[in-house]
């Protein structure tokens, strides 16, 4: 196969200073695993610069949890990808289900801020996944399927986009999708994938995300056509990220 897995760490709001000890365990860390997979960690935006400064030269990327649609302008409070990519992020994260509910994203705003994260250079981390409610009256493929008509730029590479799947319900709950269901997903993404992209979708890395820790890491992650996890809660210590990404 040829696509490199990705274990990402998304922060959330949490992650002060001091959390660069953290980041520092995980550069210790990256190095067994430089060459099978690649590691990123996505802290708040208060830490990207500093972080993408102390991780520089080293395996371990950095990326933003979200971005703006526009550049630059009067949008208070808001950060462009150009900003991202100025302070040393590779990715960012859009279209977080955080996002999505907390703050009232919708699937074309999400767009817009891939398409936004491209034209900073930036590689883009959609998220898409069904709630509770939805994947029990059955509607989970139908709503992953609207999130990514919806949300992914057209003209997509694989150099620009990752998808994750991230079953809303199995968020910060310690629940996951049995490796069954999320080998149904994946397969279901990669097909959109390639009808959309057609080889480059082929290529394009599907990440799984929803309480992944190291003790499930290697059941879920050996399920065909996840290549990667989308981390939450146990990206936050080293130790735990690590034992993650360690099963690769
Ligand atoms: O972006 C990460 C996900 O929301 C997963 O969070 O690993 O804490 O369940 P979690």
């Amino acid at each position: 196969r040829t696509r490199r897995p990705v274990v990402a760490g998304n922060w959330k709001m949490n992650g002060l200073a001091a959390s660069v000890s953290e980041l520092k365990g995980i550069m210790a860390g990256a190095k067994a695993v430089s060459g099978k997979a690649e590691l990123l960690v996505c802290p708040p935006a208060t830490l990207v610069a500093s972080f993408a400064k102390t991780a520089k030269g080293s395996t371990v990327h950095i990326g933003g949890q979200t971005c703006y649609s526009e550049a630059s302008g009067a949008f208070t409070g808001e950060i462009s990808a150009e900003m991202l990519a100025d302070a040393g992020a590779t990715h960012v994260i859009v279209g977080h289900s955080e996002r999505r509910t907390i703050f009232k994203e919708k699937d074309a705003d999400v767009q817009k801020k891939a398409l936004a994260a491209r034209r900073a250079g930036l590689i883009s981390i959609v998220c898409v996944g069904e709630t509770k409610e939805q994947r029990e009256a059955d509607r989970a493929t139908i709503i992953v399927g609207q999130q990514l008509t919806g949300s992914l730029p057209e003209g997509a590479k694989a150099a620009n986009l990752i998808v994750a799947y991230e079953p809303v319900w199995a968020i910060g709950t310690g629940l996951t999708p049995t490796p069954a269901d999320i080998a149904e997903m994946h397969n279901f993404i990669r097909e959109r994938l390639a009808a959309r992209f057609k080889a480059e979708g082929e290529e394009v890395r599907i990440l799984y995300g929803g309480s992944v820790k190291a003790s499930n890491a290697a059941e879920l992650m050996a399920v065909r056509n996840v290549d990667g996890a989308l981390v939450g809660g146990a990206s936050l210590k080293a130790d735990d990220f690590l034992g993650i990404a360690n099963v690769y």
